[in-house]
């Protein structure tokens, strides 16, 4: 616990269970995560801690964000998260919310399962989203030429490959840190 959470704690004497948390700790993990990763985009995931501080905070540090439902997806949108600047990441999406997803203009779309992936090929009727496949497994089984590499290529541009017996979508992989 640092001295400001102490003091806080001290001063204010909130009911217990509760959670305090400093933004500068989190603006700090945020920037070290930068330095030390140039090349990784970095996704915070929302769900580690919703609070509109923390995402208005990531959000002026130029933070992406990974979102795992459509209340999240509001939430970046409505602290004015644009939405290429989102990925909706979750083993399992509700075909509704992948159609709201599109609908607010999210293109960026995290699975590791055929399964999902026939979901999101479905919702794909406009042909405008990338599909980002979680995993080494995921990318391949999209694409045997799709497998990773931690190489700064690979964080930067997808992989453009497909086989006629899958769905018409390309492969890409991204390296997240939340
Ligand atoms: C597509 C997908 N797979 C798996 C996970 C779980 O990831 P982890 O094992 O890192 O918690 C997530 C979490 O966001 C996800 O979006």
């Amino acid at each position: 616990m640092n001295k400001r959470i102490a003091k806080f704690l001290a001063d204010n004497q909130p009911e217990t269970p509760c959670l305090v948390v400093d933004l500068d700790v989190v603006a700090q993990a945020y920037k070290l995560l930068r330095r030390y990763m140039p090349l990784a985009k970095i996704f915070y995931a929302v769900k580690a801690n919703p609070a509109p501080e923390v995402v208005a905070l990531l959000r002026d540090l130029e933070s992406n964000f990974d979102v795992a439902s459509r209340n999240e997806i509001d939430l970046c949108l409505e602290r004015g998260v644009a939405p290429e600047r989102i990925s909706f990441g979750n083993t399992i999406k509700k075909e509704r919310d992948i159609a709201y997803a599109f609908g607010c203009g999210v293109t960026l779309y995290a699975f590791d399962s055929q399964a999902e992936l026939e979901k999101l090929a479905r919702a794909e009727n406009s042909g405008q989203s990338r599909h980002t496949a979680s995993s080494p497994a995921a990318a391949s089984a999209i694409s045997p030429r799709a497998r990773p590499t931690p190489s700064a290529e690979a964080a930067r541009e997808p992989t453009m490959s497909q086989r006629s017996d899958r769905p018409s979508v390309s492969a890409a992989t991204r390296w997240v840190s939340s």
